[in-house]
């Protein structure tokens, strides 16, 4: 079932755009943005460049740990704070001496006499930041008192207690998010090489390469939007496969068991055309089976290296993996030839990278042709954009904004279920029953 109709074209441009004042960058605007790692600030480090929706800020932690995000441009006369001394308690600016705390309060301005006067007048342009799972979060929204994190389950447990994979991709944030989303490519992309007699019947893989054409269900939910693949899980029982979108830009995927797959990965938008992954995981998540050939030999294609290059201080320079377009993704024809990797790429993120990046910095929509394959897809376009135009015209507050606790609910995985029962009423039986992770909610 697909819920609402197709995208039109021009719908495309507010659903991609990001910086201020468009459709969806003002919608954007209205969540905490997860924007990095807490570990790539120190104490008095350097401060680092940072784009986020479209703008171009600096990020550093003070003397006493705490973060400021604010605009690269010093209020003076403009000049960048990146090349700032972050010392003392806050950020001086280099060309006049100016100096800001993290919150974007003017502490000094010595080069102005009786600066008392003025120095009340003067703000940097300073966004909240709270911390959280490993994450320093940022709100870039209006409200004077920002709205409360998102109780994403990940974003929950217990200090100390998540992974976080960070990879960033040139390209624009909706088709790199929908990679996660469409659930058809993985029999080809990732593992297209693979037939069924080279697997053992109760490999996780064995169903995607029998059935490459899976069908499956979707509907919208309070947090964006679910599908479920199935198939035959054995006498009266059927396998589960749950995904989710949520708002704004969240996916979780469905490679895991359900009950300890606590994870989101987050595809923020950098700006239109550069996006930051960032894959969060509990470190309490159980691995799947590594899926292996029968012989028990590993199946080709499914490394996950992220094969990060050394970082720059660019705007685009963190967390940036070794290939790319300008060596066609490290792709090896001799391996696609001759079957070893469907694609002839060796890396399972790598291979997602190359797809997505290849449609060009931002998805020319006019040209594609989704079809039942990409219903998801089409769910989960609709559901965002009626929810931004729906802010935009009638100022309803985004979904989840005012009440964190609904992305808490969503949770994706495999499972087994009773025939006879309905996939969304499956979906609920199986939240009563997995675990959570020790930490409780705090009063919200
Ligand atoms: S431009 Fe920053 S102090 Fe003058
Ligand atoms: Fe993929």
């Amino acid at each position: 079932m697909t819920e609402g109709g197709p995208v039109g074209e021009s719908a495309f441009f507010e659903l991609t755009r990001v910086g201020p004042g468009t459709v969806m960058g003002e919608f954007m605007r209205q969540y905490w943005i997860p924007a990095g790692l807490s570990s790539e600030l120190e104490p008095d480090g350097d401060p680092m460049r940072l784009a986020l929706l479209g703008e171009k800020l600096i990020a550093f932690r003070d003397s006493g740990g705490r973060i400021g995000v604010m605009d690269q441009r010093c209020p003076h006369r403009c000049a960048s704070l990146f090349l700032g001394r972050n010392e003392d308690d806050g950020i001086r600016c280099v060309y006049h001496g100016w100096k800001f705390s993290a919150d974007g309060t003017c502490v000094d301005m010595p080069n102005v006499p009786n600066q008392e006067n003025f120095r009340d007048k003067i703000r940097a342009k300073a966004y909240p930041v709270q911390e959280r799972a490993g994450l320093f979060w940022v709100y870039m929204g209006p409200r004077e008192t920002p709205p409360p994190l998102p109780q994403l389950e990940v974003a929950m447990v217990p200090e100390g207690e998540t992974i976080i994979e960070p990879v960033l991709r040139d390209c624009n944030w909706l088709q790199a998010l929908e990679g996660d989303i469409d659930t058809s490519h993985f029999g080809f992309l990732h593992v297209g090489h693979v037939q069924p007699e080279d697997l053992t019947t109760d490999n996780p893989l064995y169903h995607t390469v029998t059935n490459r054409a899976p069908a499956y269900h979707t509907t919208t939910t309070d947090w964006g939007a679910s599908y479920a693949a199935f198939r035959d899980g054995g006498p009266d029982t059927t396998y589960w496969r749950f995904a989710n979108f949520m708002f704004p830009f969240w996916t979780q995927q469905p490679q895991g068991t359900f009950n300890t797959h606590v994870h989101a990965r987050a595809w923020v938008p950098l700006d239109d055309h550069h996006t930051m992954f960032m894959n969060v995981m509990w470190t309490g998540m159980t691995e799947g089976v590594e899926p292996t050939m029968a012989d028990g030999s590993p199946i080709e294609g499914l490394q996950l290296r992220n094969d990060y290059v050394e970082r720059s201080t660019d705007w685009f320079g963190r967390w940036r993996v070794r290939h790319n377009e300008s060596d066609d993704w490290g792709i090896d024809r001799q391996a696609q030839r001759e079957g070893r990797i469907f694609t002839g790429i060796a890396d399972i993120h790598l291979q997602d990278q190359a797809v997505t990046e290849s449609m060009g910095p931002v998805t020319d929509f006019d040209f594609e042709h989704l079809t039942v394959s990409d219903q998801m897809i089409a769910t989960t376009r609709r559901r965002l954009l009626d929810a931004a135009r729906d802010f935009r015209d009638n100022g309803t507050p985004p979904p989840g904004v005012d009440r964190p606790e609904i992305f808490r609910e969503a949770r994706s995985g495999f499972f087994l279920a009773p025939d006879e029962i309905d996939w969304r009423d499956a979906y609920q039986a199986q939240t009563q029953v997995m675990e959570r992770p020790g930490n409780p909610l705090p009063a919200s």
